[in-house]
């Protein structure tokens, strides 16, 4: 029904647009910001409605004439669709085909214009295309998601006003999450014990390693307390298009992180971490009395990367964003693996578990 109506709208826009002298008045009201400049789009919805019926897909082959490679770019302004002295357009196609992105090119013919996000069918191919982030008719640069329906709240769809709200509708409450994925919002939700700060300013109201601008608390004009999924997922060429299309780090990460056991500790192999947490800070010991020996390692077999330890994204169950990676870390032989913080500012606690061979019963920092 719905999609009878979409379609009942789209040919009497064409009607009108096709018969009316000065098409773009009409063409206003649905097609705003980015898209929408006459000077740089002069056939307006045919840049992307072609063809006798102008319908148009949601597949990527919409967006890439213009937002491709520079050959296809030109074809689009010879062909009259893109102002010759347009604007610059990037390559998103380049970017999406890094090692680690969204399935943009890979999954085609999944994306219905009808359909429900978070997506409620179990079987359901997971896919993402352009216009899942990105509302043709709406995008402007200054707001990329504009448009883009987020939540069901009864009968209204609320629009998504920050970008964890859009992230969401694929990795939050999707019935299809692949097996290996979790639910986001169960890891930043602000009741946690702990979380990075992306839903809500954090539990821990002092955390001393905190570069500036970043802080805890924002008290004064500049301060930065809450950060967002962009600010560590996205591209790693700093001055390529921004977004989290695709990255050559593992992760989608916009620096790198070493996951694995067994590195030597180095600037770049926690890069993403030092960007906002002092590196000195960190192997100065100044929370953790015993980070340095853990992440720089007793002997030249190197040492073990925060992730064995830490959540980048929010821990349910302790402080510190604490969360075993099991792969590394294993329960003794009487079955336990647990974390005993002695409190939040006190900087002491203990470990009951295996590492490395080494038993910690109780053992105390
Ligand atoms: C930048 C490309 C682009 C431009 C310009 C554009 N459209 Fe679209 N339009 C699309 C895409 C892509 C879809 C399909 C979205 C989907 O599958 O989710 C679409 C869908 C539609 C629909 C279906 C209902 C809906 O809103 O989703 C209508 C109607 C429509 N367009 C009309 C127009 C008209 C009229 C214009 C000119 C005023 C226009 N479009 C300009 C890309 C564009
Ligand atoms: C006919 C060429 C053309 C097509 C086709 C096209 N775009 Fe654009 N797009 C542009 C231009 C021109 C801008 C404005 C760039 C600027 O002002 O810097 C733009 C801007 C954008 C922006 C805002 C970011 C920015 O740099 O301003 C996004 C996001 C975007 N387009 C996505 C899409 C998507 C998604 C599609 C396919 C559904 C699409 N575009 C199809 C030409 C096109
Ligand atoms: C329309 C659905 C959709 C939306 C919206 C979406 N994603 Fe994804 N995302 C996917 C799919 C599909 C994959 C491929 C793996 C999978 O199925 O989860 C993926 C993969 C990822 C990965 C893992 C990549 C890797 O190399 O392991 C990250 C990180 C990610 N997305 C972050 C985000 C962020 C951040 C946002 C919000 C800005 C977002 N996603 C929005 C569908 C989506
Ligand atoms: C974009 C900036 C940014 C990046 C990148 C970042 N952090 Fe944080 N981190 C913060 C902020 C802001 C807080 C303060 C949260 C609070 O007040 O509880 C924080 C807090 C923490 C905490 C303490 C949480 C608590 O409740 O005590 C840990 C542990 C932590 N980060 C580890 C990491 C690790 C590990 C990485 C790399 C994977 C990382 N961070 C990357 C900004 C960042
Ligand atoms: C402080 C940095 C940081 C922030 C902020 C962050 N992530 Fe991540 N994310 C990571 C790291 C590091 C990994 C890889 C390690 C892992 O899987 O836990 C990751 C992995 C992922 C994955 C792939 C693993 C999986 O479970 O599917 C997805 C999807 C993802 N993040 C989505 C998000 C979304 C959505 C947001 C915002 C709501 C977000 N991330 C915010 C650092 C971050
Ligand atoms: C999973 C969601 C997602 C998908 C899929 C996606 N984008 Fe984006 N894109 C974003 C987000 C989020 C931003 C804004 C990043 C920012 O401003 O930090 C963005 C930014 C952009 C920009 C502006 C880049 C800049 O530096 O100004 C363009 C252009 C763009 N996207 C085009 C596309 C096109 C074309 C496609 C499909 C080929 C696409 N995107 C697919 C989420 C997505
Ligand atoms: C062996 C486990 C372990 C490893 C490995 C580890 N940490 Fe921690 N970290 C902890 C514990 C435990 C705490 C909480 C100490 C307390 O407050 O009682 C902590 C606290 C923190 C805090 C919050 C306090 C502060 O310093 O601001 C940050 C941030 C942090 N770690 C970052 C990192 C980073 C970055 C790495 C990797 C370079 C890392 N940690 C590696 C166990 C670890």
């Amino acid at each position: 029904m719905i999609r009878n109506l979409n379609l009942f709208i789209l040919f009497l826009f064409f009607t009108i647009l096709i018969w009316s002298p000065s098409n773009a008045i009409s063409a206003e009201s649905l097609l705003q910001g980015a898209h929408a400049v006459s000077s740089t789009m002069p056939k307006s919805c045919r840049a992307c409605h072609r063809g006798m019926r102008m319908t148009t897909t949601g597949e990527e082959a919409v967006c890439l004439p213009c937002h491709g490679s520079s050959t296809d770019r030109s074809t689009m302004q010879t062909r009259g669709f893109l102002s010759g002295q347009s604007v610059e357009l990037q390559d998103m196609a380049a970017v999406l085909r890094k090692p680690y992105n969204h399935p943009v090119l890979t999954v085609a013919n999944v994306h219905r214009q009808s359909e429900t996000l978070p997506e409620e069918q179990v079987s359901a191919a997971r896919h993402a295309e352009c216009v899942d982030c990105h509302n043709p008719h709406q995008v402007a640069a200054d707001a990329p998601f504009r448009g883009i329906p987020g939540r069901r709240v009864v009968n209204n769809i609320i629009e998504i006003e920050n970008e964890y709200e859009l992230c969401y509708k694929c990795h939050s409450q999707s019935a299809n999450l692949p097996g290996s994925a979790t639910d986001k919002h169960a890891e930043f939700k602000v009741t946690n014990r702990s979380y990075h700060p992306v839903e809500g300013e954090g539990a821990n109201s002092y955390v001393i390693s905190l570069k500036s601008p970043y802080t805890a608390r924002a008290n004064r004009p500049g301060d930065i307390s809450t950060i967002t999924c962009g600010d560590c997922h996205g591209n790693d060429d700093p001055a390529g298009p921004r977004g989290p299309h695709g990255s050559n780090y593992e992760g989608l990460l916009i620096d790198k992180y070493e996951m694995r056991d067994g590195f030597s500790e180095g600037q770049y192999v926690y890069a993403l971490c030092y960007r906002c947490h002092e590196r000195n800070s960190i192997l100065g010991d100044e929370s953790f009395p015993k980070h340095s020996l853990h992440i720089t390692g007793r002997t030249s077999g190197g040492g073990t990367s925060c992730f064995t330890c830490h959540d980048a994204h929010g821990s349910p169950r302790y402080q510190a964003l604490i969360r075993f990676n099991e792969q590394v870390v294993r329960p003794t032989a009487s079955g336990k693996l647990e974390y005993k913080p002695s409190g939040a500012s006190s900087r002491s606690g203990s470990c009951t578990l295996v590492c490395h061979g080494v038993e910690h019963i109780d053992r105390t920092y």
